[in-house]
Parts: structure tokens; sequence; C-alpha cells
């Protein structure tokens, strides 16, 4: 079976990033290479492909299981998906999302419900939106050793008080807002921040002033590092990809091509061959004529 195939593949020892090595790419001038994944299929082609951050989003409620935005994912839905990744990386450091409403009743909540993500679904860290109002929250997660990505500017569970996906900092009072966020975040323990839609200008200065990696997502190539969606790098969120993403393939053309394919394949009876089918041994075969014929003669 081609899983068990890929899995001799993976017998030699790697060494795994961690925050640490993140922070040493950002002080090497060393940009930072990250993705989302959500599956043991994705999780092992970005982490062979050498990318250093791979983070299960909750953007998988959009481009995976459907859902209109990411308000309806739930923790289980994240601790699900995370394990499928976890057990697919070698080497990249992995982040999980902490999905709306798992942060936001309490403290303790919030510290369980991370702890569960690291403890039984594997992840190096968590992601947490939100700027300075989750730096006291931010901290108690540290605190617990559980390591935390902060994310600010356009943070997509803040859907319905931003009034829509709109970039943010686009003011100078937003500017001061993100960068004391940013540095609030930061001195509560924070061990990266992503920027996402935001003006370049803005994720340059933040980036300089940050001790801590920043990673961007429509914030321009300044920022220590970039991430983005696996679904828009090729073409698979049935959407139209933003400004900021970039397609590398077209894997709605792929892969509806090779399904009209095998359909028609199956339909004309091209399908399978006798090279892709299993045979009876030539004696067992005379046997089992054999036996038919008697059946029949009886
Ligand atoms: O959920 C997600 O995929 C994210 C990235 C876009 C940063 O938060």
């Amino acid at each position: 079976m081609s899983v068990t195939q890929l899995r001799t593949s993976t017998d030699t020892p790697i060494r795994r990033v961690t925050s640490d090595s993140l922070l040493q790419k950002k002080l090497a001038h060393q940009p930072i290479s990250a993705i989302t994944a959500y599956d043991y299929p994705t999780a092992r082609l970005t982490d062979e492909a050498g990318i250093d951050m791979i983070l299960v989003g909750d953007s998988l409620g959009m481009v995976v299981l459907g859902y209109e935005n990411t308000l309806p994912v739930t923790l289980d839905e994240m601790l699900h998906h995370t394990k499928a990744v976890a057990r697919g990386l070698r080497r990249a450091f992995l982040v999980a999302d902490m999905p709306y409403g798992s942060d936001h009743t309490g403290t303790r909540d919030a510290v369980r419900n991370a702890l569960r993500l690291v403890k039984e679904a594997g992840a190096q860290a968590v992601k947490i939106e939100g700027g300075a109002e989750r730096a006291k929250l931010v901290r108690r997660l540290t605190d617990a050793e559980i390591p935390v990505v902060a994310h600010i500017g356009l943070t997509p569970q803040s859907v319905h008080s931003m009034g829509g996906y709109r970039v943010q900092g686009k003011s100078l009072e937003a500017i001061d807002r993100l960068c004391a966020d940013a540095r609030a975040l930061e001195e509560a323990g924070a061990v990266a921040i992503v920027l996402e839609g935001i003006p370049r200008e803005l994720a340059a200065v933040i980036t300089t002033q940050s001790g801590i990696p920043t990673i961007g997502i429509g914030a321009g190539p300044e920022c220590d590092g970039q991430i983005l969606v696996f679904h828009d790098l090729f073409n698979l969120t049935f959407s139209p990809s933003a400004k900021f993403t970039r397609q590398y393939g077209d894997g709605a053309a792929f892969f509806s091509q090779a399904l009209q394919q095998y359909r028609e394949d199956v339909t004309a009876r091209n399908f399978p061959s006798d090279a892709e089918s299993y045979h009876l041994s030539r004696e067992v075969q005379a046997e089992f004529e054999a036996a038919r014929t008697r059946t029949r003669n009886a």
C-alpha cells in the first residue's frame, strides 16, 4: 500500500525545528518558510519540502470542512486534524490554532484547551488571534510551558467585529495600536507573531522593532517569514484568490482532469486492466474449473 511505502522513507533522524531555531533564523536574517497543513499527506509533503513551520490553521474550517468562515471550527476538529498532521511531521515546527471560543471563556478554559492541543495532538505551540488584550493569556500559557504564536492585524475570528475581512493598520491610530499590540504580546512571552493583512511599511517597522520572528501573510516581504494557506497555493479553494497569495500549481485542474479520466476508464471498462488484477494459480484455477464442471454436470 502506498502509505506503507511512504513510511519506509522516514527512517533517518532529523533535527526538529524549535521556537529557538526560528529565532536564530530571524537573528541570522534567514527567511522562515511556513504553510498550513491539515492532514497526514499534506503534512508529509510540506515537511519533506523543508518548510520550517507548519500551522494547523482554523482556516481548515473553510478550505477543508466547507464552513463559511473560521468561527464554527471546534476544539475537537482542531485536535483531530492536528493529530493527523503531527503523525506526518519529522522536522517542521508544529503550531495549532486555538479555535474561536476556545480561549474566550476564561484563562482556565484556555489553558486546558491549549494543553490538549500540545499533550493530546502533539502541537509544539498554539496560535492565538488578538492584540494587547490577549497579553495576559499569552503570559499565563507561557507560564504553563505552552509556547504561543500571536496573530495580529486581520484576524479572521474577528470577522464580525471588523465588519468583514479588511486590511488593518491603515490609519496612524491603527498603526500605533498594532505596534503596541506586537510589543505587549512579545513582552508577555509570545515566541513568534503572525502579521496578517497589514501594509508592508507597517509590517517592516514591527519586524525591525520585534525581538521575536514575524511571520507575514499579506504583510509584504520584510517580515522574518511568510505563511500561506496550502489550498491557496494549489487553487483548491473554489473562490477567487486574494492579492497576497501566489498560485504554485493548479490542483483543481489536475484533480478534475484525472477524475474525469478515471470515470471514463471505468465507464469504458478500461480500468482495471489484467495487470491491475489478481489471479488464481494455474493449479487452483484448473481445480476450480473442474469443480464447476462437476457441479454443472451433477
Ligand atoms: O488559520 C490560518 O490558516 C491562519 C493563517 C492564515 C495565518 O491563521
